[in-house]
């Protein structure tokens, strides 16, 4: 029997990271030792104390039940105190603060919450695809508004484009700092942004994954630091990054407190809340480790941010120092600008043994870029830079060309 599946999973293209994963898989199962600069999948491990109390939750059967979908008391009381001590921001803590299982669970969810066939949604481009794809599921068009722009050009762009659209859009995504370009933007930005939110009535969601992630001295704004925020909008924040803590599924949404039922109301259909044992780890990383051990992870990848981005440049490359992010967004080099970022990268993987991100997976805006992720250790970063370095001394343009393909079908 031939499996007919939903129009709206047909709306959905292949995930083309998902393709670059496998071939990834196969070159390894070949004997290649391919570095992985692919993903955003930190490599260190939550802080010792969080695991403890995570194991010893573990052996209380009390914790195998389900857990409660919001998020436990506790953890709410104590995501509210972190705003609190990082920002000088209260949010109460049972009607504007949702804990998620991860960001990318939360903005799904609330993209269903919020939209449907007939709306449209703003999105800066390139981007995370989540902030297009779950707009899309939901049954709603996406404007991309380009994001290779300074920021008050940007502002404007949007501003202009807002004027032509009819039916006006009812959301928009930020995601600042942004994945991928690693754009960060100042208070003002958000003043205007949240201004004008105000003034047309659009939703904002801002991602705020990369949170802490800010190097050479940069800090994020928090979009809630504007004291009008609330009442348009909501931040998701998550522990993936800021505290190695990917894998165990957890982050918040926090903000206006409508917007926070229809997403507890929507989770509450979906899931039982996340495992018990989590969301006490989770307290303890918040409670006593919300300073030192995000900065102990940004300096990490800030020294490899500095490894990647001189190494290359003295390869000849031409690449901006990211002031944030676990990325460096870095222009395909000028003499092979023809071949594309899907082919640059099968030339990487293949010749280089180096695994980064095709930019335009993220949007048309995003071809002649790359995406790398600097996820794995110094040594490993510099050996990177050493292969690709080499790989490009053997190789020109039209090698690429005929080489490889393009398509990772
Ligand atoms: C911008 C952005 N938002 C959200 C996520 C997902 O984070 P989480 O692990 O909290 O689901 C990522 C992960 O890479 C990301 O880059």
């Amino acid at each position: 029997m031939k499996i007919q599946v939903s129009n709206r999973l047909e709306r959905l293209p292949p995930y083309l990271f998902g393709k670059l994963n496998s071939l990834k898989a196969q070159l390894r199962r070949d004997g290649q030792d391919i570095i992985d600069l692919g993903m955003g999948n930190p490599d260190k491990a939550a802080p010792e104390e969080v695991t403890e109390k995570a194991r010893e939750v573990l052996t209380d059967p009390k914790a195998h039940r389900y857990s409660s979908s919001k998020g436990i008391p506790q953890l709410l009381n104590e995501a509210s105190k972190f705003y609190e001590k990082k920002y000088g921001i209260y949010l109460k803590p049972e009607e504007e603060i949702i804990a998620t299982i991860g960001s990318k669970e939360g903005i799904s969810h609330l993209s269903l919450a919020l939209l449907g066939p007939g709306d449209s949604v703003l999105v800066p481009s390139p981007s995370f695809p989540i902030h297009i794809w779950s707009a899309i599921i939901a049954g709603a068009n996406v404007i991309t508004v380009p994001l290779d722009v300074d920021q008050d050009t940007f502002l404007s762009n949007l501003f202009s484009t807002y004027e032509m659209l009819w039916p006006k859009p009812k959301l928009m995504f930020l995601n600042f700092p942004h994945n991928p370009t690693t754009t960060v933007v100042d208070k003002k930005f958000f003043e205007e942004i949240i201004r004008f939110a105000i003034k047309n009535e659009v939703i904002l969601v801002n991602d705020f994954a990369y949170a802490d992630i800010t190097f050479d001295g940069h800090k994020s704004t928090s979009f809630l630091e504007i004291p009008d925020a609330k009442k348009v909008g909501v931040e998701f924040i998550s522990m993936s990054k800021s505290f190695s803590m990917a894998g165990w599924r957890i982050g918040f949404c926090l903000g206006n407190p409508d917007i926070i039922k229809a997403l507890e109301k929507i989770k509450g259909y979906y899931d039982y809340g996340i495992f018990t044992a989590v969301q006490v780890g989770a307290i303890i990383a918040l409670r006593e480790h919300w300073d030192e051990t995000p900065a102990h992870f940004a300096s990490i990848y800030e020294s490899r941010r500095n490894v990647l981005v001189e190494g290359l440049n003295k390869a000849g490359w031409d690449i901006v120092k990211p002031k944030s992010t676990m990325f460096t967004w870095a222009p395909v080099p000028e003499k092979y600008k023809d071949v594309g970022s899907i082919r640059f990268s099968q030339f990487l993987m293949h010749e280089a043994e180096v695994c980064v991100s095709p930019g335009i997976g993220f949007g048309k805006e995003g071809e002649n870029f790359l995406r790398i992720a600097m996820v794995e250790n110094e040594e490993r970063i510099q050996q990177a830079v050493r292969q690709i370095k080499r790989a490009m001394q053997n190789t020109t343009p039209d090698d690429i060309m005929t080489r490889y393909s393009g398509s990772l079908d």
